[in-house]
């Protein structure tokens, strides 16, 4: 694994641009996935460091073996950790605040397309979805042991699926048969209520509200945002990345609360990515891009 593709980084040269407001100094990348925003950071200033976050150990097992970026690893310090817990963190490793702060919600490609991890739909290895994988609940367990009234408004809350009391119903009826074990098992049942209308997977939105759930993603992405004010240093950044708009809407709502309270927000329209980008990579589509500073003078 460790140097084969990972992740192609989404917008980075505007991330870049946004974050990294002078050459010096430590910067945060939270969701350091395969490095791709981070090296670039690293090549383009050489007088910055990094902290980086990612509750994946495939993310730490690739910082370490992959030979290309071992040139960085000098200016990078790696915390096999939730970013909830980044104001924790910085404390215990004697740190104040920081120089910016950068996340790239959701999972990567490396993630989505391992079929062991259990996030695609046609995989025929066991549900799992976990991204730290020494936490209990998988997507095996939710879809095997919770009830239709639980399955349906995760369905609901986390995927603003309208089909969720027919998919929870049919769910239930399907485990009278046997355990459901595999992502392939659960995209067909989900088929068999919901019909394909277009190109995009009838159980697009049931394999989002799992994997949220399975990572408590919105819980932790609270926990971070309620953080950004105390982890910022004047003049400092926060550069997030949503990919869908159940997230997109907490940074909004967060920033303009924090905006309220003397914090800048720095794009008041979105940042969305180019057309060339939209189709050099197709999973970079739904991405957006928000950007708070700490304009306090201290
Ligand atoms: C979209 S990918 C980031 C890709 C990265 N920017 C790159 O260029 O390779 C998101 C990464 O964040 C990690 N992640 C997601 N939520 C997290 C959280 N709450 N705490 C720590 N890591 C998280 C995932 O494991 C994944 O590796």
């Amino acid at each position: 694994m460790s140097d084969s593709f990972y992740h192609k980084p989404v917008m980075q040269d505007e991330v870049t641009e946004y974050l990294i407001t002078s050459n010096k100094g430590l910067y945060a990348d939270c969701t350091f996935g395969g490095g791709g925003h981070s090296f670039h950071f690293l090549e383009k200033f050489d007088n910055i460091k990094i902290l980086a976050f990612d509750q994946d150990a495939d993310s730490y097992d690739y910082f370490l073996n992959n030979e290309q970026n071992k040139r960085f690893h000098n200016r990078i310090i790696f915390c096999r950790s939730n970013f909830r817990d980044i104001l924790k963190i910085i404390k215990e490793k004697g740190f104040d605040r920081l120089n910016g702060v950068f996340a790239d919600l959701g999972v990567s490609s490396k993630q989505l397309d391992d079929m062991t991890r259990g996030f695609s739909f046609n995989s025929d290895e066991i549900l799992d979805m976990r991204m730290d994988r020494t936490k209990n609940i998988s997507a095996y367990e939710v879809i095997n042991s919770y009830s239709e009234e639980e399955l349906k408004n995760i369905f609901f809350e986390y995927g603003e699926e309208s089909f969720a009391p027919q998919i929870a119903a049919q769910i239930v009826r399907s485990r009278l048969k046997g355990k459901i074990r595999t992502c392939r098992q659960l995209s067909g049942i989900v088929s068999s209520v919901k019909w394909k209308k277009d190109k995009i997977n009838p159980a697009t939105k049931i394999f989002q509200a799992l994997r949220i759930y399975v990572n408590d993603e919105l819980g932790s992405l609270r926990d971070f945002l309620d953080s950004l004010p105390e982890i910022l240093l004047p003049g400092a950044r926060a550069v997030i990345l949503t990919y869908h708009s159940l997230e997109d809407r907490m940074v909004k709502q967060s920033f303009k609360n924090f905006h309220k309270n003397g914090l800048k927000i720095i794009n008041k329209k979105v940042i969305i990515v180019s057309e060339a980008e939209a189709i050099s990579n197709p999973r970079s589509r739904s991405a957006k891009m928000r950007i708070l500073e700490n304009s306090k003078n201290e």
